[in-house]
Formats: structure tokens, C-alpha cells, sequence
């Protein structure tokens, strides 16, 4: 019965006889000599390619080639992005429709605009009824900030350790700042406090659990004496992407939720990571039964497309008004066309239950590694955003980046493409994978595993 609920597109079906394959010890010789010409001009890469530095020629489901033939396993959905496989035929139709139609027209009203708004009030939990568009995570992030300013008249922010926004000037002044690149400083009225990590919790309760009271009575000592009572949001991720898969407490969201009621201070969901479906929900943050009053989504929402999203609470609808909003790209015809589709695609193929699926299965084979090998210490995962954490030591949970840089690059070897920075495994496989494709990849890893802890323990 379950196979049919869980079944996967045939399109998207991994052919495991032929994928991996790996043809030229990667990144072969083309790999090699487009990187070479592209990087004498393009010097701004992510420390992915730095370490693994192949050259890609195509995608189609799970499956990628690079330009020497060689066809990876997909773990990674370009950056958390692809979340329905690459160049989905029904998204891909969607846009080269509106390639052919109408490229742009500015802010005004189209019918395919109009089908988005209409679809996303269908979807999206609560009274979240508002929409605006824009063509970037951190420019969806910095219209939420704006829209809280006009909602509430109030300045400060309040944001927590190790969540990511983006990295223009609101948006890092939420983050980590790690480079003075970005400015002198975080923006005036920036703030960040510690939220719940299991794995590393600040406060825990006698019975060992993580306190999450604790937390809540920190940010309000906090607001009251570090603030200048003027906060228009708190600012978080739902579970922590970039920061390596954090999931919080189950009680965490409401307890935040209630408190921000109480203060009069909004709630801001960045779900550009984790939202439209990969977590098993549209909005992660409905695991928890909470309704932020604005959320962001982006990455996967146009499944490769640059198409991102602000939606806010219905009282709130009427500040887009008051913020200037529009933007030359936010909501033109193509990135509508590829959300709907993206939309539409995932009620079809009913992926919301495959990644929920995915999800609980890569769970228990990440706990057989975490039996098996030393240096795992802790693995996670809520649908298609899963985690492993290595660490020199389980007892003082020291991170352990040399292992993490050659586990990387050992299962990239193997044809398995993904993401991990650092100490901190990251994979986000796309959600219409099929089971044995997943269990594929996550061999791929356990293998690289054990082969690192040869090389260095
Ligand atoms: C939670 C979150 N918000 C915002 C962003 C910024 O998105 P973009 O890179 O599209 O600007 C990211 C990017 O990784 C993210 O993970």
C-alpha cells in the first residue's frame, strides 16, 4: 500500500546500474581546464568547489554530469535548491512558455501572477495572505525586515547565533558576521542571542532535557536590557541550515511564539532553506503548529528558477504599501511560472509525504553509522534536510573539519555530489528521490567515513 503513496515519478527514477558512474577519476581533465579558464576571471567560490573543483555540464533528476561524463548521485539540489530534481519537466515547460511570452513587465498585474497569490493563499498555513516577490533569499529578507518596520513603527531586530540570512546589509546584520568585507560592523539595532541546540545546549533541565524556559527568560532579560525597547521582530531560521541541520526543541516555537505575543514583537520565518516542501510541510515551521507573522521562501520554490517570496499575516498585508516593494525582477512571468509549477508538481507527485518519508528512513541508517563510527556525533534529520556532525572526541564534541574536508571529498570521488562545509555534513537530496537511490548515497558516505577514520584516527 505505502509503495504507491510513496511512489516516485519513473522520470526521476536513479537507475543504480548506471549511477553512480564515475568514468575519470574526478575532476578529470575537462573539469580541470574549464575550472582553470572560469577562475581566472571568477575568484569569489564557495569552499564546495575549492575543494572539489569539477565542472558541471547537465542535470536531470537526481542524477548530474560533468563536462569528463562522469554522473553523481545528487545530494545536495545545486544548494538546497532543486528540491524537485533538476530541470523538472513540468517547471522547465513552465518557464520556457513564459520565455517565449512575456519576459517581464515590471510590477504590474499578470494572470500568471495572480494564479501564484491565489495557489500560495491555498497552500500556506493560517492567515499568511500577503505576497510579495523578489529574485533572491536575502532580498526576500530584507523586505521582511522593511515590512516589519512599517507593521510595527519599531527599529531593532532581534536574531540568534549561527542562523544565515543572506549577505547583503539587514540580512548579515541578522547573521555571523565573519568578515569585515561586510561593513565595519553589524547595522545599529541588530541583536543575537543563543537558541536551543540539542546537541550543545546552554541550559538543561534536572532531568537532563534541554530547557527551553530558560531561553525564552534570557531574551526577555535581554530585550529589557540591551535593547532600547524599540524591537520590531525576532528573526530565525526554523531549523538551521547553514549551522549545520539544527533542529530546535519541540516546544521551543510555541513557547517563542506566545512570548513574542505577549511583547508585541513579530515573528520572522526565514524558510529560504528549509520551506516549500523539503521538511515534509510547506513551511517547516508547521511541524511546531506556529504561524509566523512573516515568512521568507525561496531556493526550492522555483526549483531553480531565482523566484522568492515574503508572505505576511493578513494584518500586515497593507505595510507592502508603505515599504516601496517592487523590484525590476520580483514576480515577473517566468519565476511565476516556475513557482506555480513547483506548486503544483509537489501536490501531484505528493512529495510533501515522500520527503517526510525520505526522511524518517535516511534517519535510522544515519544512526546505524553513528553506531559504527567514532567520529559521527550526532546525526539529524527532518525530511530532505539531513545532517551529521564529526568530532574528534564524542565527550568534549571538539568539530572535526580535517575529517569533514576529506569525507567530502572521498564520496565526491565515489560520484555522490553534495554540500558539507567543515566538520558539518550536509546533504539535501531531492525530494522525489526514490528509497534506493537515498540508501545509495548514504552508503557512498558511510564508506567515505570509514575510509577517514583510517586516514586519521
Ligand atoms: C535561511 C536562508 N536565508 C536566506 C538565504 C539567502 O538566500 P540567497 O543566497 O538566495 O540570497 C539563505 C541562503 O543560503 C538561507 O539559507
Amino acid at each position: 500500500m505505502q509503495e504507491t503513496k510513496f511512489s516516485t515519478s519513473e522520470w526521476a527514477k536513479v537507475d543504480l546500474t548506471q549511477i553512480p558512474s564515475v568514468i575519470t577519476p574526478p575532476p578529470g581533465p575537462k573539469s580541470r581546464e574549464y575550472h582553470a579558464r572560469c577562475t581566472a576571471h571568477f575568484k569569489g567560490l564557495s569552499s564546495q568547489v575549492k575543494l572539489f573543483p569539477v565542472a558541471f555540464e547537465s542535470g536531470e533528476g537526481c542524477v548530474l554530469t560533468d563536462v569528463d561524463g562522469n554522473k553523481y548521485l545528487d545530494f545536495s539540489s545545486g544548494i538546497y535548491v532543486a528540491g524537485l530534481g533538476h530541470c523538472h519537466p513540468k517547471v522547465s515547460e513552465a518557464v520556457a512558455k513564459y520565455a517565449n511570452k512575456l519576459m517581464n513587465c515590471h510590477d504590474f498585474t499578470t494572470p500568471i501572477k495572480t494564479a501564484l497569490v491565489e495557489k500560495l493563499d491555498a497552500v500556506l498555513p493560517g492567515d499568511l495572505k500577503g505576497f510579495q516577490f523578489y529574485d533572491s533569499g536575502t532580498t526576500a529578507v530584507e523586505a521582511g525586515l522593511r515590512v516589519m518596520r512599517a507593521a510595527t513603527g519599531h527599529q531593532e531586530m532581534i536574531s540568534c547565533f549561527y542562523d544565515f540570512h543572506g549577505k547583503t546589509y539587514g540580512s548579515v546584520s541578522l547573521g555571523q558576521i565573519r568578515s569585515s568585507a561586510y561593513g565595519p560592523a553589524r547595522a545599529p539595532g541588530f541583536h543575537m542571542v543563543p537558541r536551543p541546540d540539542a546537541y550543545r545546549p546552554m541550559w538543561l533541565k534536572d532531568d537532563g532535557a534541554i530547557d527551553t524556559d530558560k531561553y525564552i527568560e534570557f531574551y526577555d532579560t535581554y530585550i529589557d536590557r540591551a535593547t532600547v525597547h524599540d524591537v520590531a521582530g525576532f528573526v530565525l531560521e526554523p531549523i538551521q541550515g547553514w549551522g549545520g541541520t539544527i533542529m530546535p526543541p519541540d516546544d521551543f516555537f510555541p513557547k517563542l511564539r506566545r512570548y513574542c505575543d505577549e511583547k508585541h514583537i513579530l515573528l520572522m520565518d526565514d524558510e529560504v532553506l528549509a520551506g516549500w516542501g523539503r521538511t515534509g510541510k510547506w513551511l517547516c515551521m508547521e511541524h511546531w503548529g506556529v504561524v509566523p507573522d512573516v515568512v521568507t521562501i525561496g531556493k526550492g520554490f522555483g526549483n531553480g528558477f531565482p523566484v522568492t517570496c515574503v508572505a505576511v499575516r493578513e494584518p500586515y498585508m497593507e505595510s507592502f504599501q508603505s515599504i516601496s516593494a517592487s523590484s525590476s525582477y520580483g514576480g515577473n512571468p517566468m519565476a511565476c511560472a516556475a513557482a506555480l509549477a513547483s506548486a503544483e508538481v509537489i501536490e501531484e507527485e505528493n512529495l510533501l509525504a515522500r520527503a517526510t518519508h525520505l526522511g524518517e528512513i535516511a534517519l535510522k541508517r544515519m544512526e546505524r553509522m553513528k553506531a559504527e563510527h567514532p567520529i559521527v556525533g550526532d546525526v539529524r534529520a527532518k525530511g530532505c534536510l539531513m545532517g551529521i556532525e564529526l568530532v574528534k572526541d564524542r565527550a568534549t564534541k571538539e568539530p572535526f573539519d580535517e575529517a569533514g574536508k576529506l569525507v567530502y571529498q572521498n564520496a565526491f570521488r565515489k560520484g555522490l555530489a553534495w554540500i558539507p562545509a567543515g566538520h558539518l555534513l550536509r546533504m539535501s537530496p531531492p525530494i522525489v528521490m526514490d528509497d534506493e537511490a537515498l540508501f545509495k548515497g548514504l552508503d557512498l558516505i558511510d564508506e567515505a567515513i570509514g575510509e577517514t577514520e583510517k586516514e586519521l584516527c
